[in-house]
């Protein structure tokens, strides 16, 4: 899975150009050079979703300091929905205060929900005016508590499910099972918040480290209804979907779910207990096929952790600032991301998969993506970076078939980098002079004082 750093910037002029490289590294690289798949309606839990493309959710860091969509959270979403996305999956939202990984974090409480209704209504009427009453985007939110992740006002406090080496400098104050029974609550409530809000479906987050994936590594959590056996480890997991389902009836529960975690074992998740970070599916197949048992209606592949091994589930080329370049050529990184999604959609047939991974690409995703759609690898094609970038990309399909280069994201990583310090994240290159200004200002050197 890691080798020698690899710095090869992408540099295919054309899409037989990228195969032939793909072919060089040995990797499969799906492809349809007829992309009409791509506009076709799918179906989500008996819900028509007009077209196969997803914008992935992505972190804004620009709520209010109570957690409520900001200005910028409202341009975002009216963005994705006037630019053709049939599936709009809204960016991590915090279920609880102290669970937020930047104060600038979406929360979802009854003192926000009010907002959050207000962004749902504009982001459909913004889908509505541009392609009309037919075009309606499925909206999901995405749950989570951030866990080990959080950055609350009380830092001292951070909490781990367990100490993991790999990810602590020290180990952390570990979550009693009684609080975790209380975070599986918090979760059914913003569920119900949700509901009302107006979105079609609540993603349980279970990736990245978060909360509730951290738990599903938790092998060495000792004596914890919560650690140790597989059935304890999905526990909070289950836990969550079971009581959304139970107590949120007509909404649908989706799970964006990591396939393997980079981090090896027994402090990680799809990674084999033989042999350090070779990938082994059979406990995440295995809890895709609990996950559509328990109703889940949707699922989003992801993997790895992203400040641990971030090219697992963002191929880039340029790391953010001060980081290693990419240990793989990033194409093997788009292959193998996809293939874990397409590894799971195989094991759940019933349950339509989003592909994640594609932004590397550029230009060339779209027929990556049909590929993918055609051999039943997924149902829906994800973009992450490349929706900041080019949020009408689904337009310009409709309209052309083919998409702008000059709007494609360049996985230059200044979005994370915006992040990662804590201001409002977008993309510093096409989303200009927004996020340029805001990225110019964030890593400027300090200016000495007088
Ligand atoms: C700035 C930024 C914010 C992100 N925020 C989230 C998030 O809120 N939830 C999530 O599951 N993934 C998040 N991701 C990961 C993306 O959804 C996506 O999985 C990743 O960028 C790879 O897809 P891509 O190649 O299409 O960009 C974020 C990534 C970036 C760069």
């Amino acid at each position: 899975m890691t080798g020698q750093p690899v710095s090869d910037r992408f540099q295919y002029k054309t899409a037989d150009a990228l195969r032939r490289k793909a072919a060089a590294l040995g990797v499969d690289l799906p492809f349809d050079s007829d992309v009409r798949i791509l506009l076709e309606a799918a179906d989500v839990g008996g819900r028509r979703v007009p077209n196969r493309l997803a914008a992935q959710p992505m972190e804004g860091c620009d709520a209010t300091p109570e957690g409520a969509p900001g200005d910028l959270t409202t341009r975002r979403y009216e963005r994705f929905a006037s630019g053709g996305s049939g599936l709009i999956w809204f960016e991590a939202t915090s279920v609880a205060a102290g669970g937020r990984a930047n104060p600038r974090q979406l929360f979802l409480s009854a003192d926000t929900a009010p907002a959050f209704r207000r962004l749902v209504d504009l982001t459909r009427a913004a889908a509505g005016r541009r392609f009309g009453d037919r075009h309606e985007p499925y909206l999901v939110v995405q749950l989570t508590h951030s866990g080990r992740f959080s950055r609350t006002a009380d830092e001292g406090r951070r909490k781990a499910a367990c100490f993991n080496p790999h990810l602590d400098r020290e180990p952390l104050t570990e979550w009693t099972d009684a609080e975790l029974d209380g975070v599986r609550d918090a979760f059914v409530d913003a569920a119900l918040l949700a509901a009302g809000a107006g979105f079609d479906a609540v993603d349980i987050k279970a990736c990245h480290g978060y909360l509730v994936h951290e738990l599903l590594g938790a092998h060495t959590r000792a004596n914890s209804r919560y650690g140790g056996p597989f059935e304890h480890r999905a526990r909070l997991l289950m836990g969550i979907v079971s009581a959304v389902r139970a107590h949120v009836p007509g909404l649908a529960v989706a799970v964006r779910l990591n396939a393997t975690d980079g981090v090896p074992y027994p402090y990680g998740f799809g990674v084999s207990p033989a042999a350090g970070l070779a990938i082994d599916l059979t406990e995440p197949r295995r809890l895709a096929r609990m996950l559509l048992d328990a109703g889940c209606a949707l699922l989003n592949v992801s993997a790895g952790i992203p400040t641990f091994v971030p090219h697992l589930g963002r191929p880039f080329d340029r790391p953010v600032a001060g980081a290693a370049p990419p240990p793989e050529h990033p194409l093997v990184s788009v292959s193998r991301l996809i293939g874990l999604g397409a590894a799971i959609q195989s094991e759940v047939p019933a349950v339509p998969v989003v592909a994640t991974g594609l932004s590397w690409l550029r230009q060339f995703w779209p027929p990556v993506a049909a590929g993918l759609l055609t051999r039943g690898m997924a149902v829906f094609a994800g973009l992450g970076r490349g929706a900041f970038a080019y949020p009408d990309a689904a337009a310009d399909l409709m309209a052309r078939g083919v998409l702008d280069q000059t709007k494609c994201c360049i996985a230059c990583s200044r979005c994370t980098e915006l992040m990662r310090i804590g201001t409002a994240a977008g993309c510093a290159v096409r989303d200009h002079p927004l996020y340029s200004s805001l990225h110019r200002a964030a890593t400027a050197p300090a200016r000495s004082a007088p």
